[in-house]
């Protein structure tokens, strides 16, 4: 939407909505009570959904800034304008979408169904940008609006709402306890442990190197696993197509099932496909340690910069070596999920029958999930594109495991065609 700016003598107004959630003031902002204007925010303030929410509840329409900063404003409008591209080479937007990266919490829009009741506000992150969906005051709920699944971009929480968000979770699996076939309480059971998994995830991979945080990754993994074997639809239900954005946690777990579900489709027992799983869960652990503003930057890598996302792997290795709960054949999944059959992997250049199943089937899921997730300015591929890429690099990928996987994924319905651009796309680091 573009907002107009109006002239008060020494003070431009414009609408309160014109203050996009998420961004950085460049300017004071003055609000009129009575004829007298009141500075509310100052330069440099981030604007968040509670300023948001006081400037609805105080019934707030029209916000001033002063005359001299008429130009900047009409700047900060045309960036934050929802029509406007984001530019993802403009230093201010990205530093704010790495504040929304760092701040809000990416849910599955499978839960946000029309008429919903929730007590937490719902924001829209794409191409760069926060958009509200569903503001919520204090203490109050809110309505999940129609048309929510069909809405372009990843849904996002602020993180303080994360324990609201699985109460939430908790009150659906209660719901479905009373209602519903067997088959479809199955079915919300495991999506919903998948969508807690992640919150654990992201509790790991903020501080690895807790052994209560392990303990519950491993827990995650026996959970998936315990799901997958009673019911092997539910896979179809976890593996997620829907993510416009790379989120570790998410991608973790995504990981993790779809290792999982080729170890079980490999007939491998139940104690190896966990080990398999853990490692899998844990593959981008080392990712923690390397500048968020590296892993999250929007645009292309420069070769330096790859260089450093490369090192992730040894990174992870060793903060592996710090819990002793971990198995050996865990480890080797992380250390060897981005080593190619070829011998033009990382980080050791391993080839052919030096790399471990673990490692294989780890590095046909990750170069999956990886090319079947959008990134901002990089459509994602769809799951045939992505398939036929990688069979196409018969010297890296393990044949038969990727046969078995394609025979796996066979079962899986393919996403609406607005969803899943048809373009095929390289996977990332
Ligand atoms: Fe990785």
């Amino acid at each position: 939407m573009a907002y107009k700016v109006f002239v008060y003598g020494a003070r431009k107004a414009f609408p309160a909505a014109g203050l996009a959630v998420g961004t950085r003031l460049p300017f004071d902002v003055f609000i009129n009570e009575g004829n007298v204007f009141t500075k509310a925010y100052s330069p440099g303030k981030e604007f968040g959904p509670e300023d948001r929410r006081d400037l609805l509840r105080r019934g707030v329409k029209e916000v001033y800034v002063d005359a001299r900063d008429t130009l900047e404003l009409e700047t900060y409008l045309r960036r934050t304008s929802e029509e406007a591209p984001a530019d993802p080479e403009d230093p201010a937007t990205v530093r704010e979408y790495h504040g929304h990266k760092a701040q809000y919490y990416q849910v599955d829009r499978t839960f946000l169904t029309r008429g919903a009741r929730v007590g937490f506000g719902i924001y829209r992150l794409r191409d760069l940008r926060l958009i509200p969906v569903v503001e919520v005051m204090e203490g109050a709920t809110g309505i999940v609006p129609d048309g929510v699944s069909a809405l372009e971009g990843d849904l996002v929480i602020r993180n303080e709402d994360i324990p609201l968000y699985k109460r939430y979770l908790d009150g659906l699996l209660d719901g479905a306890a009373g209602t519903g076939t067997p088959e479809e309480k199955e079915k919300i059971r495991a999506v919903v442990i998948k969508e807690k998994s992640k919150t654990i995830v992201k509790d790991l991979l903020e501080d690895p190197r807790s052994g209560e945080n392990i303990r519950k990754g491993m827990k995650v993994v026996s959970d998936l696993t315990e799901s997958i074997l009673s019911n092997r639809n539910v896979l179809n239900d976890l593996i997620s197509l829907s993510a416009y954005d790379q989120y570790t946690y998410t991608h973790s777990v995504n990981v993790a099932v779809l290792s999982t579900g080729i170890g079980i489709a490999c007939g491998l027992p139940r104690a190896e496909v966990e080990t398999l799983g853990v490692g899998a869960l844990l593959h981008d652990v080392g990712k923690s340690s390397l500048p968020a503003e590296i892993l999250n930057k929007p645009g292309k890598l420069t070769d330096r910069e790859f260089e450093i996302i490369k090192r992730h792997v040894l990174e992870g290795a060793r903060i592996l070596r710090t819990h002793d709960s971990i198995a050996e054949n865990s480890h080797q999944v992380v250390l060897q999920h981005h080593e190619r059959l070829s011998g033009g992997g990382y980080p050791n250049r391993l080839s052919g029958s030096d790399i471990t199943t673990f490692g294989r089937i780890c590095a046909i899921a990750d170069c999956y999930d990886a090319m079947t997730t959008h990134r901002p300015y990089s459509r994602a591929g769809t799951p045939f594109n992505a398939l036929s890429w990688m069979r196409g690099e018969e010297e890296n990928y393990d044949g038969d495991l990727l046969a078995t996987f394609i025979r796996m994924l066979g079962r899986i319905q393919a996403p609406a065609p607005s969803r899943v651009p048809q373009e095929s796309v390289r996977p990332g680091p």
